[in-house]
């Protein structure tokens, strides 16, 4: 059997920010719950190795097995599949303390040797900045762009510019700006309380030509479904319907980018073909004249 050929995956997004703790990883699991929710087939590649979050905010932690063919990923409560580090190792508080070559190893591995089986989207939860990890997906995936998050408070144009100069350079699309905790809406007034100011992110999604913009409150309800691994429950209501689009919109030029090579490809092959035939015609038209020249020449000559 060649390798894998149990992984199927037509799309690929990476969550990408510039720090930690912004949302990246509650970022990825909305994106990826909301699309699942919309009756694709989606799975999470948890690429943060040294900090993985996903298992948890899906609730699962059975250890992932593998077969012949590779590794099979975890499966969360609406049917997301799920690879991350977490489920290999015998307890989830051991630490991964490896070095950046061993780490982009390992991610290669999720990719190429999980059996992700069809999957329509696989989100890819980044760990934090423009390091190996961010570099080697940048690379090795065939990755259709990436969303980056940020908060408020961190949402220095620079920081933002960075993923996206970098993304840029990579020849990858950044499909959209998710600005985290942009707002407080209170229970009682239903007023939007900016904690942080007024967010910046749409004029940042501006500056850098991102398409695509959308904002999150701070709501304890996201820090308490994650903690309860219900991170799937959350009813998101349309906040993050620009990025969806965009991320759709990034699916189908893909796919007709594909198509339009294939078809180039067809056409190339038609067309080797048909200069082979024509070159057979010509070649067996050659020998057939070259045979009657011979038998020409090989008459008996006439006295
Ligand atoms: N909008 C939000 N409102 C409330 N809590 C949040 C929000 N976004 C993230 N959190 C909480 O903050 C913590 C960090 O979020 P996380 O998605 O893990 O960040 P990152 O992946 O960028 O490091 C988590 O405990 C998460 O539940
Ligand atoms: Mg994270």
């Amino acid at each position: 059997m060649p390798k894998n050929a149990r992984k199927n995956v037509s799309h690929i997004v990476g969550v990408v920010s510039g720090k930690g703790g912004v949302g990246k990883s509650l970022v990825t699991s909305l994106l990826a719950s909301e699309m699942r929710k919309r009756g694709f087939k989606v799975g999470i590649l948890d690429a943060d190795i040294t900090g993985p979050s996903i298992p948890k905010t899906f609730g699962v932690s059975n250890r992932v097995s593998a077969d012949a063919d590779g590794i099979n990923p975890a499966l969360s409560n609406s049917g997301i599949k799920i690879m991350s580090i977490n489920l290999m190792l015998p307890q989830d508080d051991i630490p991964v303390a490896w070095r950046g070559p061993v780490i982009t190893g390992i991610l290669k591995q999720f990719w190429e040797e999980t059996n992700w089986e069809d999957l329509d989207y696989l989100f890819v939860d980044m760990p934090p900045g423009t390091s190996d990890v961010f570099l080697t997906v940048m690379q090795t995936f065939p990755i259709d762009g990436i969303v980056t998050v940020s908060a408020p408070q961190e949402l220095v144009a620079m920081i933002v510019g960075k993923a996206v100069n970098l993304a840029h350079d990579m020849d990858v699309s950044v499909l959209g700006l998710v600005e985290n905790m942009a707002y407080f809406k209170c229970d009682e007034c239903s007023k939007e309380h900016y904690i942080f100011g007024e967010p910046q992110g749409r004029f940042v999604a501006k500056r850098y030509q991102i398409p695509a913009y959308a904002t999150l409150p701070l709501d304890p309800a996201f820090a308490h479904l994650c903690d309860m691994g219900k991170v799937e429950e959350y009813d998101v209501d349309h906040k993050l319907d620009t990025i969806i689009e965009q991320i759709e919109l990034a699916a189908k030029q893909a796919d007709e980018k594909k198509a339009a090579e294939k078809a180039a490809s067809a056409n190339a092959d038609a067309a080797g073909a048909a200069d082979e035939k024509a070159a057979d015609t010509a070649n067996a038209a050659a020998s057939t004249n070259a045979g009657a020249d011979a038998a020409q020449g090989s008459a008996p000559e006439q006295h």
